[in-house]
């Protein structure tokens, strides 16, 4: 079984042509420790590229892509779901864990396009979402039409309501997107969601729920992909014993004890797909999406467990040179500590694009500035700095770039992508923004389906427009129209993953005093430096050779809100 599907014998072997300003030289970890530092693409599939027309992107339109993605030079694709689903959540509410979204395509196209990534010398991570299944699911049709206390409804979390003819929910617990957390079915019983009432919690607790998502990750290991993205990674265990803890009450729990949220006995069930994952060859990776505090991340990095999660430490700071070292330190030594590599992120499917927060003003507050406000005004509070932004965020990704460990980018960052705000309230599809009226807008500003051309339908992502209406600058940000600009951020992209490749080297930084601030100077093995200035004044560089800048260098000045490159020797 292990290692026997379609496509999983293909190793990923580099590559593509790329822009043939840098050479590539194979430099990149090969075998089983891949993922260390690679740089990973998150594809959100129904807004990158729609063969067939209906307005929604699809896994053919993605292996149409392939060629772009090879000459971006990622190492790997993370690819959000792309299962059956009826789109309560974007996708993240799955009918079934083992096929392919009808309007995506079929099994068939799924191999057909792993098969294609891999001879690109692409990996493939999927998105996997084992906290809540869909409501839509089999399990969960059987648990409504099943009785209380039947073995159907164990495969989720119902209870009885509380009150004279419970006609209170068991607890007062509140969902992520907003609303109370447990909907109550026409018998009386109540379920648990914690996200949206499509998304009913799994119960990990029982072991044919175990079984079925161990039965999953060989389903698609089998087919070859490469590794797993955890959705929700630290929600699955939960402690459900009567009676039921209040909100208040849940703040009192201690690390590792909360009775919804990063419990211990989660890892577990991580130990369990590790044996699974050591099947294969290479043995399969994963990350985990966990939103825990930095020193409970570990846990989830350990080469027992996931094997890796995301830091959301870089993408929740605001642009400041302090708090970037403070957590590029940190981050470097929790990794050791975890023995896994690092990650990087800056921008993905759930948050305001980068290229946009770092245009709007910090919070008086001082706290992160997430893009709120910014999108309850419709775009005009605070006034956005389009261009700064941009420039910031050029900045800040070619400093993470030179970075040891994993890099995540987002579909459309790299070419400067700004959110969208033009979005009428009735073409809005996030759950955020219909359970929170007047609260929250949502995430849907960042999903909006990819330009690839200057004009046309959709601008190149489809024959027949697009399920997120795109703005009209989108024409000028588009692939077509970056791939005849040099100092577009396109190019900038190409320039520093092919680099990236060539300098890689051990996972090692050694900081620089830079002399003036606010500037940020570290050195890779092997001579390789970046240097990144916060602005507002011009800083000199070093000696050194000038490799790559995220603006122009002239004369050894490096502007305000710039990164450069340079190998000292
Ligand atoms: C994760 C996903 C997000 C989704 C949520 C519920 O946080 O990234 O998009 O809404 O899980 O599945």
């Amino acid at each position: 079984m292990a290692g026997a599907g379609a496509g999983a014998d293909a190793a990923p072997d580099r590559r593509a042509e790329g822009d043939g300003d840098v050479e590539r030289d194979g430099a990149e970890p090969k075998g089983a420790d891949w993922w260390r530092q690679a740089v990973v693409y998150q594809i959100y599939p129904r807004s990158f590229a729609d063969a067939d027309g209906d307005g929604i992107g699809d896994l053919a339109g993605i292996t149409s892509r392939i060629p772009y993605l090879a000459s971006l030079g990622v190492d790997a694709v993370w690819l959000s779901p792309f299962y059956p689903s009826a789109l309560a959540d974007g996708g993240y509410d799955v009918d079934d864990y083992r096929n392919v979204d009808p309007r995506l395509g079929t099994l068939d196209d799924f191999d057909r396009m792993i098969r294609a990534l891999h001879a690109a010398g692409i990996r493939l991570v999927a998105d996997l979402v084992p906290n809540h299944s869909s409501d839509r699911h089999e399990w969960f049709r059987a648990a409504l039409a099943s009785a209380p206390g039947s073995p159907e409804r164990a495969r989720y979390i119902f209870r009885d309501g509380r009150g004279p003819d419970g006609a209170l929910p068991p607890s007062d617990w509140q969902s992520i997107f907003g609303g109370p957390a447990w909907h109550r079915v026409p018998d009386g019983q109540y379920y648990l969601h914690l996200f949206a009432p499509q998304q009913p919690d799994l119960n990990w607790d029982n072991p044919e729920v175990r079984a079925d998502f161990v039965r999953t990750l060989r389903f698609w290991s089998d087919r070859g992909v490469d590794g797993f993205r955890v959705d929700v990674a630290h929600g699955l265990a939960k402690r459900l014993t009567d009676p039921l803890p209040s909100t208040e009450e849940m703040a009192g729990f201690g690390p590792g004890a909360h009775p919804l949220w990063d419990r211990d006995e989660v890892h577990d069930i991580y130990a369990e797909w590790r044996r699974v994952f050591q099947e294969y060859d290479p043995p399969r990776t994963a990350v985990a999406e966990a939103w825990v505090e930095p020193d409970r991340r570990a846990r989830y990095a350990h080469p027992e467990g996931l094997g890796q999660a995301f830091s959301f430490d870089l993408l929740e700071a605001n642009y400041d040179a302090d708090g970037f070292r403070r957590i590029i330190t940190d981050n470097l030594a929790f990794a050791r500590e975890s023995g896994s590599s690092t990650t990087w992120v800056f921008s993905n499917h759930d948050v305001v694009r980068h290229a946009t927060r770092y245009g709007l003003p910090v919070p008086a507050d001082g706290g992160p500035q997430k893009g709120r406000e910014w999108l309850l005004s419709g775009g005009t509070e605070p006034v956005l700095d389009r261009e700064g932004g941009l420039r910031r965020a050029r900045a800040a990704t070619l400093l993470m770039l030179a970075l040891p460990g994993s890099a995540y980018l987002y579909q459309g960052e790299e070419l400067g992508l700004h959110e969208v705000i033009e979005i009428p309230d009735e073409d809005r599809q996030d759950p955020t923004f219909f359970r929170n009226a007047g609260v929250e807008i949502g995430r849907d500003g960042c999903r909006v389906p990819i330009p690839w051309t200057r004009g046309g339908s959709s601008f190149g992502f489809g024959t027949d427009g697009a399920h997120l209406p795109q703005p009209t600058w989108f024409g000028a940000v588009s692939v077509e129209a970056e791939e005849r600009d040099d100092a577009s951020t396109l190019a900038l992209y190409r320039r520093a993953l092919a680099l990236r490749r060539r300098l890689q080297g051990p996972e090692q930084l050694h900081w620089l005093d830079a002399g003036q601030r606010p500037v940020l100077a570290f050195e890779r093995p092997g001579g390789w430096r970046a240097v990144m200035n916060f602005g507002p004044g011009d800083v000199t560089l070093p000696e050194g050779e000038l490799l790559l800048a995220s603006a122009p260098v002239s004369d050894g000045v490096l502007p305000a809100d710039a990164t450069a490159w340079l190998r000292v020797p």
